[in-house]
């Protein structure tokens, strides 16, 4: 099938090269000029495993770029729209980037013969797709949805680090739609997939996209909220994570204690279903609380460091930067408020990570030292801080370290492999 993806960031990108790897041809269209260049050159803009080596295979002849829209559309049957869908300052979602592609594709849809699928990925709160993409999409094409055009909702479920598998090898596959003739074409993509494919309404399929990542987001928040309290009681949260984790009721996915969730899609997705729950009458005290613990997390960080040294002065040296391991995104990690806290407290900040460095430098400039590698930062550090759970982190020689504190809030270092001169304390055990 000929495939359009307007948008190709984390979903937009991973969603284009898998469905070129998977036969389909497919052009990806964005409107950051760096990012068209680097993919047609056969690159990844972003980090993400196994991405790079899918879109060298597939580009130019099965996956290509551009900025031209109208092209994209008219040559496609099926366009996924994968912008980004920010949070707003009241917590509401920024619908800007959807409707200005939503006007882009009507457009050319008044153009186009032959039937045209309209598949909304962007994570978009209950309502939206029949709401406010359907009506741009008729108002703009002067043309019928269900007739002339179909649309459909199709939250994406893949977590940056694992995107490649997970969007190859999803848990199930969610199809909102009210008609047909775009099911049997989604079927067309989809069909193949090793999977249940939930067929349901675009206003369903969009609020599964919420109380999912509500619920993992409340699961975190829970497990943090235990570990808090293990501390003050001298218990090992990850102990007690063991303990109910098996238990196939609460299975053990998400009982990781550490600094709090970040990323792209938590904690917007929490604050915009809070803000829609909220403008329909709801009371979601439970969300409301979810953020809450989830804010506070970074701040018993700093408390923890605060109660061992004398943060002013001290050389802190910080492992990870990414709001998690496998990624580069650093977009609502935690890690910002705890190194701007320390930088604040008069710390001297050095910083490592894999892979996020570019991004890093973004945002802190030069209030930090970037060090070139995790060793240099052991050595020239007084005290360290792990932050980010990346596997080269827990095979680090810590014996490099000269002495001082070891902050561990991600429970990767095993404290009993430390020399003498270092004093391990972790965040919740
Ligand atoms: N990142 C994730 O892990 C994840 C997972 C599931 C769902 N989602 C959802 O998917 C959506 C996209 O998230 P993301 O992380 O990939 O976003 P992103 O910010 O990484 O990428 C968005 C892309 O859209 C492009 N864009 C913006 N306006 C455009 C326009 N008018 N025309 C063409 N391109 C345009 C941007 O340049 C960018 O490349 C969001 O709604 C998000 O909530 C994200």
């Amino acid at each position: 099938m000929n495939i359009s993806v307007v948008g190709t960031g984390y979903v937009g990108l991973v969603t284009a090269a898998c469905l070129a790897k998977l036969g389909h041809k497919v052009s990806c269209v964005d409107v950051d000029e760096d990012k068209i260049r680097i993919i047609n050159s056969g690159e990844s803009p972003i980090y993400e495993a196994g991405l790079g080596e899918i879109i060298s295979g597939m580009v130019p002849e099965k996956l290509s770029a551009t900025a031209n829209l109208e092209k994209a559309v008219l040559d496609s049957e099926v366009t996924f729209i994968c912008v980004g869908t920010p949070s707003k300052k009241d917590g509401s979602i920024d619908l800007s980037h959807v409707g200005d592609v939503c006007r882009s594709i009507g457009a050319v849809l008044s153009k186009k013969n032959g039937f045209h699928v309209v598949v909304v990925k962007s994570t978009v709160v209950p309502g939206t797709t029949d709401c406010f993409v359907t009506q741009l999409l008729e108002k703009m094409s002067g043309k019928k949805s269900g007739g002339d055009f179909g649309v459909a909702m199709n939250p994406e479920f893949l977590r940056e680090g694992v995107a490649v598998k997970d969007f190859l090898n999803p848990d199930r596959i969610v199809v909102g739609t009210s008609d047909e003739r775009t099911r049997s074409v989604l079927d067309g993509i989809y069909g193949d997939f090793d999977c249940k494919i939930v067929y349901t309404d675009p206003t369903t399929a969009e609020m599964i996209k919420y109380v999912c990542n509500s619920f993992l987001a409340t699961k975190l928040s829970f497990i943090n909220e235990v570990g808090n309290i293990c501390k003050k009681l001298g218990v090992d949260v990850y102990d007690v994570a063991e303990g109910i984790g098996l238990d196939h009721r609460i299975s053990p996915a998400f009982l990781k204690a550490g600094p709090g969730f970040g990323g792209s899609c938590f904690p917007k997705d929490v604050l915009a279903l809070i803000k829609k729950a909220r403008e329909v009458g709801g009371e979601p005290l439970l969300l409301e609380r979810v953020i809450e613990v989830n804010e506070r997390q970074p701040k018993k960080v700093l408390e923890l460091i605060r109660s061992k040294i004398t943060i002013s002065g001290a050389k802190i040296g910080v492992l990870g930067l990414a709001f998690k391991a496998g990624t580069d995104d650093m977009r609502q990690s935690p890690t910002i408020p705890i190194i701007e806290g320390l930088v604040k407290e008069g710390a001297i900040v050095l910083a490592y990570d894999p892979q996020a460095m570019d991004n890093a430098k973004k945002i802190f400039g030069e209030n930090i030292t970037y060090s070139t590698s995790a060793e240099e930062l052991l050595e020239e550090s007084e005290n360290v801080l792990v932050l980010t759970e990346w596997g080269e982190f827990r095979k680090l020689d810590y014996s490099r370290m000269r002495g001082g504190y070891l902050f561990d809030a991600r429970k990767i270092v095993d404290k009993d492999s430390l020399p003498k001169k270092v004093k391990y304390e972790g965040l919740s055990w």
